[in-house]
């Protein structure tokens, strides 16, 4: 082939270079091949990686007793545990209705704990008032640790006569 002879697919009328057909179809298809793998290079990652639930932990430090006033309900949202303090000591309800599991939301100017679901109240020790909750709000486990601090187990759940005395 001659240097005056030029292959009139290559340039537009204009001169401006001008892909075939072929050329764009393959540049587009792997383009889109390319879409694709990191796609699906997502969808891989996310099958094979664990399904973890991060949950607190079940035992945890509430914190120093002087926190709390004699006489008051705490809602402590990050365990949904109230710790209530009454002139006689401590004790730990858990803010999950017994209902179908709603967190209860403590109304102190009714005095009571309500779940905002199906309209069960509990009086601030778990005993239900009214409402479907088949039964009270359960107590945890409530101690001291060796620095004073109080110590709430909700793995265990403990008799509602139970009073911690600080
Ligand atoms: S979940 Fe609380 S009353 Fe139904």
């Amino acid at each position: 082939m001659s240097d005056t002879m030029q292959n009139p697919a290559q340039k537009s009328p204009r001169g401006k270079p001008v892909i075939s057909r072929r050329e764009f179809l393959n540049e587009t298809t792997l383009g889109a091949l390319g879409i694709a793998g990191l796609g699906g290079t997502a969808l891989l990652y996310q099958y094979f990686s664990p399904n973890v639930l991060f949950e607190p932990p079940m035992t945890f430090r509430a914190g120093n007793p002087d926190l709390y006033p004699v006489d008051s309900v705490t809602f402590l949202q990050d365990q949904l545990v109230y710790i209530v303090r009454t002139s006689s000591g401590f004790y730990a309800v858990s803010a999950v209705c017994t209902h179908l599991g709603c967190i209860t939301q403590w109304k102190p100017d009714a005095n009571m704990i309500a779940c905002p679901c199906h309209g069960s109240k509990f009086h601030r020790d778990g005993v239900k008032i009214e409402g479907p909750a088949p039964r009270p709000l359960p107590h945890f486990a409530i101690s001291l640790t060796s620095d004073g601090e109080l110590l709430v187990n909700k793995l265990e759940t403990i008799k509602p006569d139970k009073v911690l005395n600080v």
